[in-house]
């Protein structure tokens, strides 16, 4: 098959969160397999073009892109620069408007730059679709991620598949239902088409118009549509958000349930394997677990926390890597801080995102030089892995989590998860089987799990010795569900 991903995110050259693990994770399991798969990447300008392999410049194009002028609907267009590379072994597609033009992608971070993300998305779709055209690429399939490239399901079927690109059939996965990219209908005129054939007030009236109001316009809700098949990362959120946790769009989604799949992701077994992690001075597996000894110890001096071992003391290693946004439950999180301490453990947070603030603060105040407890605000990849190859618990209190991968890379790194009964944590960990889970959004309910697992650690060594080994044994890897994915594409 040649398969095409049209994404906002790919690890390592742009993530800022799972979306970008799992783009690499399925387009490497699917190529090893020998299918031709693409990533299509906006050029952001943050990219390292050290992790590039094969680096080329291949050509220019313009992007047709539509404006206001005079009152009219003008389509001009922007000048549009192909790069190719392999990254990870996988091969890539750059695309780069010309900065001279508009500050599209233009920025320090992954959308943290000062661009309209709306506008420059928008762009991206039309950008993609017209590369596939321009290139004289067919692929069997595009795959969309997320309400960022949801627009080209829209593009592509009320255009270019009239326009010489006839094969591809459009999938279309949803990582996160938090974001359905609202637009008003005048703003999807970037892309050279007019919103207006998606919505109006007389198409608001009608169930299947792609907004929900008749100004805006749903992105997300556009590409559920006009998919052929809509998938999203795990059983559990799939049932949640076509049964009323997907808020306004559960309808729409309970509408579509024959096209609509839940697949569980995987995790990346080249970037995350505790044999070969190359960020790990010492690697270590289920027949050798002294390296997680060592460089637990060698984290907990490198932070500044006391050595349990050396006092004779059996204190677990509690750690939370993760976006610090409402949906990972940031006040369980908070709370999960002193809990630790006050029963004996020690807790570390890798953490970024709008909650900063909150955190910075308790980091340089409440628990600064405090022995058993560090909290780093900020993101980095190097650090992740030495915390997950540290950690004793993975801890993940989400309010709401389509999948979550930071349980499974830590089960694979000899941790054990406390997390909450929602979504793929639903489907990943079972309680006192590889992990403990508990069910309510208050402090109450996380403290009977963590407080489990924390006794569990200091009064039962070798049962807990037995959960790390057969949670490091378990497979979490893309296989089976890259097949799942497979055997849709093939089914379209
Ligand atoms: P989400 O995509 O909602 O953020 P996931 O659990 O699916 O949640 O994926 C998060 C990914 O991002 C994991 O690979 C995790 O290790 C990584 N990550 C999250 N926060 C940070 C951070 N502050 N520093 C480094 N990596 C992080
Ligand atoms: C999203 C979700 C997370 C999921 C990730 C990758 O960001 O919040 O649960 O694991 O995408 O699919």
């Amino acid at each position: 098959l040649e398969v095409v991903h049209l994404t906002a995110e790919m690890a390592p050259l742009a993530k800022v969160g799972g979306l970008g693990d799992v783009v690499t994770g399925l387009a490497r399991s699917c190529t090893a397999r020998g299918h031709n798969v693409e990533i299509i990447l906006p050029f952001y300008e943050c990219i390292d073009e050290g992790l590039l392999d094969d680096f080329k410049f291949e050509f220019e194009y313009d992007v047709p892109r539509g404006y206001e002028w005079d009152g009219q609907f003008q389509v001009g267009s922007l000048k549009t620069q192909v790069y190719t590379a392999t990254c990870e072994g996988i091969k890539m597609v750059l695309l780069r408007p010309d900065w001279s033009e508009c500050n599209i992608f233009k920025g320090g971070r992954v959308y943290a730059g000062s661009y309209n993300e709306t506008e420059a998305y928008l762009y991206f779709c039309r950008a993609g679709l017209e590369f596939l055209k321009v290139s004289g690429r067919q692929p069997d399939i595009v795959h969309l991620h997320e309400w960022q490239t949801s627009a080209a399901a829209m593009l592509y079927w009320e255009k270019y598949n009239k326009e010489g690109l006839h094969k591809p059939r459009i999938v279309l996965t949803i990582h996160n239902m938090d974001n359905t990219g609202e637009c008003r209908a005048e703003e999807f005129g970037v892309t050279g088409m007019s919103g207006d054939m998606f919505n109006t007030v007389e198409k608001a009236l009608d169930e299947r118009t792609i907004g929900h109001n008749p100004e805006r316009l749903s992105l997300l809700k556009g590409g559920v549509v006009y998919s052929n098949v809509v998938t999203t990362v795990s059983p559990t959120y799939a049932i949640e958000t076509s049964t009323g946790q997907g808020g306004w769009l559960s309808g729409t989604l309970a509408e579509y349930q024959s096209k609509y799949h839940g697949i569980l992701n995987g995790i990346d077994d080249v970037m995350w394997d505790p044999a070969r992690d190359l960020y790990l001075p010492v690697p270590f597996s289920t027949s050798n677990l002294k390296g997680k000894y060592f460089l637990q110890k060698y984290v907990r001096s490198g932070l500044g926390l006391a050595d349990p071992v050396q006092r004779g003391e059996r204190k677990p290693l509690v750690v939370c890597i993760t976006r610090l946004v409402p949906q990972k439950g940031i006040h369980l999180i908070r709370h999960s801080i002193s809990k630790t301490v006050e029963q004996g453990g020690q807790f570390v947070l890798l953490g970024s995102g709008h909650a900063d603030g909150d955190f910075r603060h308790l980091a340089e105040h409440d628990f600064k030089d405090h022995p058993d407890v560090k909290l780093i605000v900020g993101y980095s990849e190097a650090l992740s892995h030495f915390l997950f190859a540290a950690a004793d618990v993975v801890l993940v209190p989400s309010i709401f989590e389509p999948c979550g991968l930071t349980q499974m890379v830590g089960m694979r790194y000899g941790a054990v998860p406390v997390v909450r009964r929602t979504g793929g944590l639903a489907d990943t960990v079972k309680d006192e089987e590889n992990g403990f889970t508990f069910d309510g959004t208050d402090e109450g309910s996380l403290d009977g799990a963590l407080c489990r697992a924390i006794e569990c650690y200091k009064t039962r060594a070798s049962v807990w010795e037995d959960l790390v080994v057969s949670n490091m044994k378990t497979d979490f890897s893309w296989t089976q569900s890259a097949q799942r994915y497979l055997d849709l594409y093939l089914s379209l």
